[in-house]
């Protein structure tokens, strides 16, 4: 079956607006394709009225700023990310547009659509800047700022609603009586030129040119650490310590089989190559199609489940009323609703809910628009571009669980351990983590606490150091610690040459190396005295990286001890020297769940 939402974007290339209608600029920053989408279905809405003509525009392909003197109305939809962040690729834009460069917009009438996840601090703070930035050069609202907490469709339509609503009162001009060019807007695409810097939306081919495992492994179920290294070649992509890889995975084909048994469909059909997906280099003018299964194994994420899944299940001839039954109840839920999707992927869905498994139940079309993109993962880099500046290294734990009673994989983690070889490519760019520097003055001591594959961006930052070759850096003091000193001391050789010789000051943890567990944070707690003339006499910086869900926590509340023991006062003198530290970012944490 031809791919609905596919076909219609290429007619609509070809359209041209009514010179009656009025143009609206329909902007999104997006991370992971929700503000896409919003903007999409916004941009519909409106050309529906017959009345507007969207133009969307991805924040991503404007780094130095858009020209609002031509437009008279802007509806943006924008996520945030992690600490309050704008989305990876349209920081630039958000730069420019907080820095208030968008110049005077008393002529321009907006509205804004703040995504976020209720459960970090910063909830919707890219969207609020924007709403604020926009105001403050004097625009106008058409209707309030939407604050939508992670993918509530409810809100964002709530949203669209209002602004489609508040849009007629304004008195917009049309294209006619702006004596605007029509050629100009025959594209309802974003037509400005394609950004060409490599980049996570135009990801670059990178050569496999070391991979190795770091542990002992000895049985099947162990798992290993890689260490990965990519060419960079002339893609004159750059990168300074502290900085991430972004690799785009494939699925295993395993689990590509098992979707298209459990949904009845073959793999072999042909469907169309999705929008959302990154530009894959030198296939530009590549077929728009390709089969099922190539398109499952790189384009979609058949992990986590859209919502919009039980939607589409609830829509299929033949469902039992047990069946809906249950599907009604979770779609009344939103709480229900995620307890449900959480745990399972795309397939334990299907093999529940379908009405009856591996019979061509559904389209390809109709399975493909609730499935998400899949997305790329980001990982520490731990080489030193002094080494070599055209290759980049990282440090890669594979990921292997159990949940609902069934082996798990990371993706990613099982795509460099086990899909990709020496000389294959894979498709990499760069992530920028401003947060997590080097001190610029590299006569201060820096202290690195890194456990685990934590130890990733401190191997860096070592061989930055030690590969300046200007006078004698600051000490540098590194935590590391691992299970067994036989088992996953990453680069243990390594960090004990460098101990050898005088250049770290290397403190281990060894945790199931004897009956009682020993973590980073004793060894913290052991060299108080070290620690606090480092931090308080040397002005030194002090960086955790890893685990955040209890290590990096763990880390801090050790810190702290540390502090109200040398500052001899209550625990709230301890508290604002740590919020000193933080604020002259001599504190810089990089930590995932
Ligand atoms: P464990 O698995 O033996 O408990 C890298 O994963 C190292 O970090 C391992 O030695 C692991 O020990 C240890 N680790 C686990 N939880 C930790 C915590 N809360 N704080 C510090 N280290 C921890």
């Amino acid at each position: 079956a031809p791919d609905v939402a596919h076909s219609a974007q290429l007619t609509a290339q070809k359209e041209r607006p009514d010179p009656s209608m009025v143009k609206i600029l329909v902007l999104y920053g997006t991370e992971y394709g929700f503000s896409k989408e919003i903007a999409e279905r916004l941009a519909s809405s409106l050309k529906e009225t017959k009345q507007y003509w969207p133009t969307v525009v991805d924040m991503a392909t404007r780094p130095e700023g858009y020209d609002f003197s031509k437009e008279q109305a802007a509806l943006v939809a924008c996520s945030t990310q992690g600490d309050g962040v704008p989305p990876t690729e349209a920081r630039d834009f958000c730069e420019w547009l907080f820095a208030g460069k968008a110049g005077d917009l008393s002529h321009l009438h907006y509205s804004v659509c703040a995504l976020g996840d209720k459960s970090y601090t910063h909830f919707c703070k890219c969207g609020i800047s924007i709403d604020e930035s926009f105001s403050k050069s004097g625009a106008k609202r058409v209707a309030a700022r939407q604050d939508v907490n992670k993918e509530d469709w409810r809100a964002v339509n709530e949203w669209i609603k209002t602004v489609l609503t508040g849009l007629p009162s304004l008195g917009l001009k049309t294209i006619e009586q702006l004596g605007g060019m029509i050629d100009e807007l025959s594209s309802s695409v974003d037509s400005a030129p394609a950004v060409k810097r490599w980049g996570k939306s135009r990801p670059y081919p990178a050569k496999v040119t070391a991979l190795e495992g770091l542990c002992a492994v000895t049985n099947a179920e162990d798992k290993n650490t890689f260490r990965v290294e990519f060419d960079l070649g002339d893609s004159g992509l750059a990168y300074l310590p502290g900085d991430a890889l972004g690799i785009y995975p494939t699925n295993p084909i395993k689990v590509v089989d098992e979707l298209l048994s459990v949904s009845g469909l073959t793999g072999s059909c042909i469907v169309p190559v999705p929008n959302h997906h990154y530009e894959e280099p030198g296939m530009e003018d590549r077929p728009l199609k390709m089969t099922l299964t190539e398109a499952l194994m790189k384009c979609y994420d058949l992990r986590s489940p859209k919502p919009d899944m039980l939607t589409m299940l609830a829509s299929l001839k033949g469902q039992s009323h047990e069946t809906l039954a249950k599907l009604k109840v979770l779609q009344e839920d939103n709480k229900a609703l995620e307890a449900y999707l959480a745990p399972r992927h795309v397939a334990d869905v299907l093999k529940e809910l379908v009405p009856a498994p591996a019979v061509a139940v559904l389209t390809a079309t109709e399975l493909l628009a609730v499935l998400r993109p899949l997305q790329p993962r980001l990982y520490s880099i731990s080489s030193s571009p002094l080494e070599n500046p055209k290759a980049v290294q990282a440090t890669i734990a594979e990921v292997k669980y159990q949940s609902l009673g069934s082996d798990r994989i990371g993706v990613c983690s099982t795509y460099v351990s086990e899909r990709i070889a020496l000389g294959d490519t894979a498709l990499v760019f760069m992530s920028k983590n401003p947060d997590f520097r080097l001190p610029q003055d590299r006569s201060r001591p820096i202290i690195m606490v890194g456990p685990g594959t934590g130890l990733a961006p401190f191997r860096s930052f070592i061989k930055q150091r030690l590969l300046e070759d200007s006078s004698k850096g600051g000490q540098m003091v590194l935590l590391f610690g691992c299970r067994r000193s036989d088992q996953d001391y990453l680069y243990g050789s390594q960090l004990e040459a460098w101990s050898q010789s005088g250049s770290i000051t290397l403190l281990t943890a060894f945790s199931r190396q004897q009956a009682e567990k020993v973590y980073v944070q004793q060894r913290l707690r052991e060299n108080a005295d070290l620690v606090w003339r480092l931090l308080h006499e040397e002005h030194g910086h002090f960086y955790v990286c890893g685990d955040a869900s209890s290590m990096a926590g763990a880390v801090e509340a050790e810190l702290l001890k540390i502090f109200q023991s040398k500052l001899g006062e209550d625990a709230s003198a301890a508290d604002e020297y740590l919020k000193k530290i933080s604020q002259e970012e001599r504190y810089q944490r990089d930590v995932w769940y």
